[in-house]
Order: structure tokens, then sequence, then C-alpha cells
């Protein structure tokens, strides 16, 4: 077994990992990243269909879940979406905002992949990929992590391993065992960003697999309006998906199917329209299949002039505020990201690091900070990795 000494290792190659060994490194410390992966970044690769949603304008500390929601203020206003913007510039990586403020490459993730390397390189980071980390032990101020057979030591020790959404990556729950280890409290992980599958009565609803339409999705006072997809297994599109990090077992979701609606719009619309039928008023503004389903369901056959106008009414509340009762998730296994994970009330917000445990950090989704859907959660990782 050989020994190799280092100021930081940071475990984990990821957005986080990469981002805090590069800076760490730059500023002259010793750095080893080590990943049981073959490659650095996967995540990155296969982000944003392929182009990396890098980073959200529009960042700010309440569009991220946490059990302490103040905890990312600190970081994220220390390393702002601009000054990754200013490092991509750089590098003469070519984005443009898709919408909402979400931030793309124009070319290929690979980009940010090969910048974060670059950058890593500069700091001069030694970057080892492909062996499983076997052991992680503290004694005497120093870390000593076995790195397939090899034994290397350093004073720091950052766990960028992030959470356990998609498995099939090389996702683990690693982050949680470490810090259980170290004495750290973890926030009970659950899927987020991650698809609502039906059951029940709602069941029916699966037969408009592919239909996609503009809704506002709600779960407790949380809202969301963007567009809502009917799957095989139950709900999915970028509405559902936010919703769902902050949804909870046995919750309705409530969805409004005309969220742009005039209040009174079905009764005036018998006054003007008396002889059309809900279904034809309806797939004015959604799909046809859509707009067929939820009349039928509403039970207001034929023309809107035969229905009192307090029917009339409660069709138009109950399209307002359609209730499903999602009877679970699609899991890790389709999840974007992880909602909890080492809780932030054992570490610096200033720094990552763990109050009690020197020279511990966290970083990136292995801690209980999780962003909205949009750029987000890499924000987070850079600005935490930074920090770190
Ligand atoms: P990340 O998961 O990136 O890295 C963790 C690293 O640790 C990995 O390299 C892994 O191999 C390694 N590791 C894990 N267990 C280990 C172990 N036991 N030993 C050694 N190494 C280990 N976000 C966003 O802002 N914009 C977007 O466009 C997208 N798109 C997107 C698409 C898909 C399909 C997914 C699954 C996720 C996204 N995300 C996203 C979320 C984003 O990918 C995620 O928030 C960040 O990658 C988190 O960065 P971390 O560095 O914390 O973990």
């Amino acid at each position: 077994m050989t020994l190799s000494q280092y100021d930081a290792i940071v475990l984990g190659a990821g957005a986080a990992g990469l981002m805090c060994a590069a800076v760490a490194g730059q500023r002259g410390r010793r750095v080893l990243l080590l990943d049981h992966a073959e490659a650095v970044g996967k995540k990155i690769l296969i982000s944003g269909g392929g182009r990396c949603n890098f980073t959200n304008i529009h960042t700010a500390p309440d569009r991220y879940i946490s059990t302490n929601p103040h905890f990312a203020k600190s970081a994220l206003a220390r390393y702002t979406p601009a000054d990754f913007i200013a490092l991509v510039d750089s590098y003469r990586i070519a984005w443009h905002e898709k919408t909402l403020g979400q931030l793309f490459c124009d070319g290929s993730a690979k980009q940010v992949v090969a910048m974060l390397l670059e950058e890593a390189a500069k700091g001069g980071v030694d970057v080892r990929c492909g062996q499983p980390v076997r052991a992680v032990a503290h004694a005497d101020g120093l870390y000593r992590v076995t790195f397939g057979d090899q034994l290397f030591t350093a004073a720091n020790l950052v766990i960028a391993t992030g959470g356990p959404s998609i498995p099939k990556m090389g996702a683990s729950g690693f982050a949680y065992d470490l810090a259980h280890q170290f004495g750290l409290k973890v926030v009970e992980p659950r899927p987020a960003l991650v698809p609502l599958t039906l059951g029940g009565d709602d069941v029916l609803f699966r037969d408009l697999s592919g239909v996609a339409t503009p809704v506002e999705a709600r779960s407790g006072k949380t809202a969301f309006r963007e567009a809502a997809l009917f799957t095989h297994k139950g709900l999915s599109g970028p509405a559902i998906l936010q919703i769902s990090s902050y949804w909870r077992h046995g919750e309705p979701v409530t969805i409004d199917f005309l969220p742009d609606a005039a209040p009174g719009w079905l009764v005036e619309a018998k006054r003007t329209r008396p002889r059309a039928t809900l279904t034809a008023m309806l797939g004015g503004t959604l799909p046809d299949r859509l707009a067929q389903t939820l009349a039928e369901r509403l039970q207001l056959p034929g023309e809107l002039g035969t229905h009192t106008d307090r029917k009339l009414t409660d069709a138009e509340a109950r399209l307002s505020r359609w209730a499903f009762h999602p009877n679970g998730t699609e899991g890790f296994a389709k999840a974007e990201v992880t909602v909890g994970g080492i809780s932030t009330a054992f570490l610096s917000s200033q720094t990552m690091m763990a109050k009690s445990v020197p020279g511990l950090y966290a970083v990136g989704e292995a801690v209980d900070v999780t962003g909205w859907l949009g750029g987000y959660n890499f924000q987070w990782a850079w600005a935490s990795g930074h920090a770190a």
C-alpha cells in the first residue's frame, strides 16, 4: 500500500467536488479529488438533455428547500450566477437563456466538464477515478482515505459524493454513511424533482399518457405555473417535478387546469354560448383528450344552457382545484435530486465545515439544501463547493 499526503481530499468528482477541488488547488492547497466512477462529472454530462442547465439568473435563497431556509444564503451570496457565467465566458463557452432564467450551453455539457477539469489542472489537483473508497478514518488530526489499494491522508476532507438519485449513474448514499460515522445527523432523504404516480380513482388519467398542458400545480402553500404531463404511471412535466419536492405522502396535489381563466368564466360562457358543451368550451384551451376526460368526470352532459349556474360554478371550482392523490413517486431511480441530506445544523454556512469535526466539510447535493428545477441545483453545487 502506498501513502501520500495532501492538504485536502475531496470525495466525489461531481459538480460540487470539481469546483471545490479547483478553487482550493488554485489557492495553493495540495488537493486530491477521488471518485469511484470511471469518469468525472457524469451528472453534468447528462444534465439539461446534454446541454447542462448550469445556472439560473433568478437564483435566490427562497428557491431552495432546506430544514434551515437561511443556510444557503451565505454561500449563494458569495458565489453567484454572474461568477459562474464569468467563468463560462472566460472559456468562450457559448450559452443561451432558454426560459425562466435557465442558462444552457449552446453546444454540449462536455464543455462544462472540460472547463472544470481545466480549472482543477490549473490548481494542480490530483484527480483519480475508478476505485472504491474502501475506508475513511480520522485520527491525530488527519483523515485517512483508502482508495482501492492506496492510502491517502489529509488534514481536510470534503464530502462531495452527492445524493442517491439515479443510482445506476453511480449515485450512492455514501455521504450519509460518512456523516453518521462522524456524528452528523441526516435529514431523511426523499426523491425530489421526480414524477408522481397515480392509483385509485386517479388511475383513469393514465389513459391521457403523452398529453401536456400549462397548469398551476399546488401542494400546501407552494404552487408552480408550468407544464404538466400525463404519463402511463401518473404525472410529470416541470410543474409536477417542481411540486414533487414539496409533496408529502398522503397529501393531495391540486391542479388548476385553467390558471388564466377569469372567475365566473363558465357561467359567463352559458350566457354567451348556451348551446356549447363543456367539452367544447374546455377544448378551446385544453388538449382535446384532456377536455373530454375532465368534462366526463364533471358529469355535465349536453349544452351549457341546460345546467344551473350553481352546477357550473361548482364545476369551475373543481377545474381550478382538481385534487389528485398521488400514491407515490417514481423514486430515486427517476429523481433528478434529493430533498434532505446532511443536516445544516451541523455545518457552518460560511465554510461548509462541520461544527464539531475540524477539517470535515460537506458540499453540494449531499447537504440538506435542494434547489428548484432549472439550474438552481448546479448553482448550489458551485456556490457550496466554492465556499468550502
Ligand atoms: P454529483 O452527483 O454531481 O457528484 C457526486 C459524485 O460523487 C459523482 O461523481 C459520484 O460518482 C461520486 N460518488 C458517489 N458515491 C461515491 C462513493 N461511494 N465513492 C466515491 N465517489 C462517489 N441540476 C441543474 O442545476 N441543472 C440541470 O440541468 C440538471 N439536470 C439534471 C439531469 C439529471 C438527469 C439529473 C439526475 C440531475 C440533474 N440536475 C441538474 C441535478 C444536478 O445534477 C445535481 O444537483 C448535481 O450534480 C449535484 O452535484 P454534486 O456534486 O453534489 O453531486
